[in-house]
């Protein structure tokens, strides 16, 4: 979706000041980039279609003076990717200029409404609606014409707003969109996301639906849409400007990879406790209450919903608790039934995932109780949920989810752990066993690295192929499904992800000697002899076979034409590491293409449309 930030009372060059801060909510989108100030009493605007830096060759952003501004970078939504549908938007007398993220659902209809007053439009956008609505409400008070002017618009907004007549506010609104204040010393901000502004202050004041704030230099006051004022809460951030930098690596997804076995490490910290898993003072549920679970029912899109069918595999194998998995998208249209006796865990890295939301809501109406696993702090599922789980990943720049996988998958390990310890599932030698090999995870992680090597001469190898399958049974079944989606994500190579067995009803017509078979085959008690029957299928065939394979198993080398080794673990903690060299895998392909591998085409990393 799009980034949007602002600041009042900037002391820097304001032009660079939003051009830095917009790069880094590139993730949201980047379809065209625009920003706007004040300087002089005018409107200063600068837009255009492309990346931030190609706009930024043909606008020069430096250039734009003041110390009142907005910046913004566009996945589109509403209008096509055109100049005039850049953000940031005016009213017809270039007095107003705003930002926004969302889409107003009555655009139409207000747009009719305006025009037949005498405005006039430069744009396809909805977001244009609400410039000249602004406009029309306009008596001297941009706060006031504002409130107005939102009271007529159904549907999602984030909205950054600045004035010609009064240069010295900032109006920010919200509504289903993402929205946050940074409060600084003698300026203020607001941010679609904390990245944009981190290295300004830590400070920050989450915004809530249907609240608009007024930001001056030294003061934010914040306001229902019938005026009355509402007193909110400073939070102190703990991630810092470094944790949103690159580091000397070529792309934020490579070094999000690589972040993996420190992120592991401060995911499980602090949650064991006298070899025991020990959430207690997390998730704030009586233990009566959590063993009385009947079901677990888990929502989730993209990424994390293969975290979620890897979760489904370990509540139902340890803690005994029939669970299900659905995709956000489709829970709230499909009439599910939900009781009081369900948990709903909805997964979330963003926290801001619409369809992720609204499936949390609809359980939520029916009497679940909903925790969220979730990577941000102050997010709307956050917010909404009875319990929240954080993985502490860090933020997650990358559009192409890594290390907020691998964090979720931990947290369902620890979770399952936990219940498993209260619903007496697994004895105590068992519990301590499965809490000293998921300990070694990090460490392990680290040994896949030494892989690295390997896998880019792989891709230098494939990069050219033009489909992929990914086989893996049981928990790596979820683990062949993301391995095929991080390479279509970003080398735009058809990959599909398969249940290993469910190849010879279909898939299995598809394979011949240009088509690369990625199975995920770490030794275990369970699938792995059938999935050996599988390759030699593959194989039969004239296959290209890859594999990833525990540590040891020379067999395995004997059948196919690769191996990638894991270290060895158990069998559900293995699938942790054998995503890592997949998501090496489809980065040296995407890089070897040459492809943008940040900012891939047609993505977003925060979807907040349904
Ligand atoms: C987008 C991102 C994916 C992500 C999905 C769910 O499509 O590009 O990487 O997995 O949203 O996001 P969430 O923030 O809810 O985990």
């Amino acid at each position: 979706m799009c980034g949007i930030v602002g600041i009042v009372g900037c002391k820097e060059k304001l032009g660079d000041m939003l051009l830095d801060s917009i790069k880094k909510l590139e993730y949201r989108g980047y379809d065209s980039a625009g920003i706007t100030t004040v300087s002089e009493n005018k409107i200063l605007i600068r837009k255009d279609v492309g990346k931030i830096d190609e706009v930024n060759k043909k606008v020069n952003f430096s250039e734009l003076k003041g110390n009142i501004g907005l910046g913004h970078t566009r996945w589109a939504t509403c209008g096509r990717v055109t100049k005039e549908n850049s953000h940031p938007h005016t009213d017809c007398k270039e007095e107003i200029s705003i930002v926004h993220n969302g889409i107003i659902e009555n655009h139409s209809e207000l747009k009719k409404e305006l025009i037949e007053k005498g405005h006039k439009f430069q744009s396809e956008t909805d977001t244009e609606v609400i410039a000249h609505l602004i406009e029309d409400n306009y008596d001297g008070d941009i706060k006031e014409a504002t409130t107005k002017a939102l009271k007529k618009i159904e549907g999602s907004y984030a909205l950054g707003i600045i004035s010609a007549k009064e240069p010295e506010k900032l109006i920010a609104a919200r509504n289903e969109s993402p929205l946050i204040i940074g409060v600084g010393k003698n300026e203020n901000f607001i941010a679609s996301d904390v990245p944009a502004i981190l290295s300004h202050t830590k400070k920050i004041i989450y915004l809530d639906n249907k609240e608009l704030a007024v930001l001056t230099q030294d003061n934010i006051t914040v306001f229902d849409l019938n005026g009355n004022e509402i007193k909110k809460e400073i939070n102190e951030i703990d991630w810092n400007a470094e944790m949103a930098e690159k580091q000397g690596y070529t792309h934020f997804m490579l070094k999000e990879i690589h972040e993996q076995p420190r992120a592991l490490t401060e995911t499980i910290n602090g949650r064991i406790k006298n070899n025991r898993v020990d959430l207690k003072e997390e998730l704030n549920l009586s233990s009566k209450e959590l063993s009385e679970i009947k079901r677990i029912v888990i929502v989730a899109c993209g990424t994390s919903w293969h975290a979620a069918l890897a979760g489904e595999f370990m509540f139902e194998e340890l803690a005994k608790i029939s669970t299900e998995v659905e995709y956000a998208s489709e829970f709230r249209y499909r009439h599910p039934i939900i009781s009081k006796d369900d948990l709903l865990i909805a997964i979330s890295q963003s926290g801001e995932t619409a369809d992720t939301l609204a499936a949390l809501r609809e359980a939520k109406k029916q009497g679940a109780k909903i925790l969220s696993i979730c990577n941000v702090k102050g997010s709307s599922i956050d917010r909404e949920s009875d319990i929240v789980l954080y993985t502490h990943a860090g933020p997650e720049i990358g559009v192409a989810s890594t290390k907020a996988f691998t964090t979720q998958l931990v947290v369902l390990y620890l979770l399952t752990l936990y219940l498993s310890q209260l619903r007496k599932t697994l004895d105590d030698n068992t519990i301590q066993d499965l809490i000293a090999n998921l300990r070694k995870l990090p460490l392990q992680l680290e040994k896949v690295f030494n892989n690295e090597e390997e896998i880019k001469k792989l891709a230098n190898i494939y990069y050219n192929k033009s489909n992929a399958l990914y086989l893996g049974r049981g928990v790596n079944y979820p683990i062949a499904l993301e391995g095929a989606l991080k390479l279509k994500e970003i080398s735009y190579i058809h990959a599909e992800g398969y249940p290993a067995a469910e190849m010879k009803h279909g898939p299995i017509a598809l394979i011949d000697k240009e088509m690369p078979v990625i199975f995920v085959a770490p030794k275990d008690i369970y699938t792995y002899k059938k999935v050996l029957s599988n390759i030699e299928e593959v194989k039969a065939r004239g296959g290209i076979v890859i594999v990833i394979a525990t540590e040891g198993d020379e067999e395995i080398k004997k059948i196919v034409d690769h191996v990638i080794y894991i270290p060895k673990n158990l069998y559900t903690l293995s699938s942790i590491l054998a995503v890592v060299p997949l998501q090496l895998l489809a980065y040296y392909i995407a890089k070897k293409r040459g492809c943008d591998i940040d900012r891939p085409k047609n993505l977003s990393k925060v979807v907040t449309v349904e």
